[in-house]
């Protein structure tokens, strides 16, 4: 049973007011995604381990880290210590096992992702190993952009490979989701769906967290 899980992705929040906007969402998040851009493995730049320190302090929400960098190794250390609760990486960079094994040994969790143009069968092989699998349902880099329907096709693919080996391993989709492809997301069996401009950029977020679970999961768990 997928566990039903909403994410606010703050990069769609007021970086100026981050803390009044997760508070303003915070009884409808499961937890909060960090996306963390470095302006080389995608052309744009957000934000690190300092604001993530400052994300700390405010919030007990679990903070989940995507890190969209061309060398995560780097970072690793400083996001644990800043209080990250995940770290997910992605699977185009290469080998992630020394990724893997660092993040485990400083207690933070495992997430893995995929580029939208990157074959499933590239992260199948490491579902044992990990806490995450991030499926990107659109080219990563910014906020606002239009629902790829090809990641369900993956998400579904991982979905059997999990359920299967009866994995403890959770299925996340990013990029693109709302009220009407949550529902999709949802029935192909994601665990967890990201939502940055649909709820932040929303009149009322906390109304925008609620209408996208209630349309994924209508006969679900209600938070
Ligand atoms: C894109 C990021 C996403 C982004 C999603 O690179 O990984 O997390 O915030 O934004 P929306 O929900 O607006 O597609
Ligand atoms: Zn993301």
């Amino acid at each position: 049973m997928p566990s039903q899980k909403i994410a606010p992705s703050i990069l769609s929040a007021d970086f100026s007011r981050l803390a009044e906007h997760i508070e303003m969402v915070a009884s409808e998040a499961d937890l909060l995604h960090v996306d963390v851009m470095d302006g080389h493995f995608v052309p744009n730049l957000t934000i690190g381990p300092p604001v993530v320190a400052s994300l700390r302090a405010r919030t007990e929400l679990f903070l989940d880290c995507h890190l969209m960098v061309d060398n995560p190794g780097v970072l690793l250390a400083g996001f644990a210590d800043a209080g990250a609760d995940r770290c997910i990486v992605h699977i185009e960079l290469g080998d992630p096992r020394p990724l893997f094994d660092e993040l485990r040994e400083r207690g933070v969790g495992v997430g893995l992702t995929l580029n939208p143009e990157t074959a499933v069968d590239t992260v199948l092989p490491y579902l044992a190993e990990i806490d995450l699998l991030l499926i990107m349902s659109v080219h990563p880099g910014f906020g606002g952009q239009k629902f790829i329907p090809d990641a369900l096709d993956k998400v579904r693919a991982a979905r059997a490979v999990i359920d299967e080996g009866n994995l403890p391993v959770e299925i996340e989709i990013d990029g693109g989701i709302q009220e009407q492809t949550a529902p999709l997301a949802a029935a192909a069996g994601v665990d967890i769906l990201v939502a940055g401009s649909a709820i932040f950029h929303a009149d009322d977020p906390l109304a925008a967290a609620r209408g996208i679970r209630s349309a994924a999961w209508p006969n679900g768990n209600g938070k």
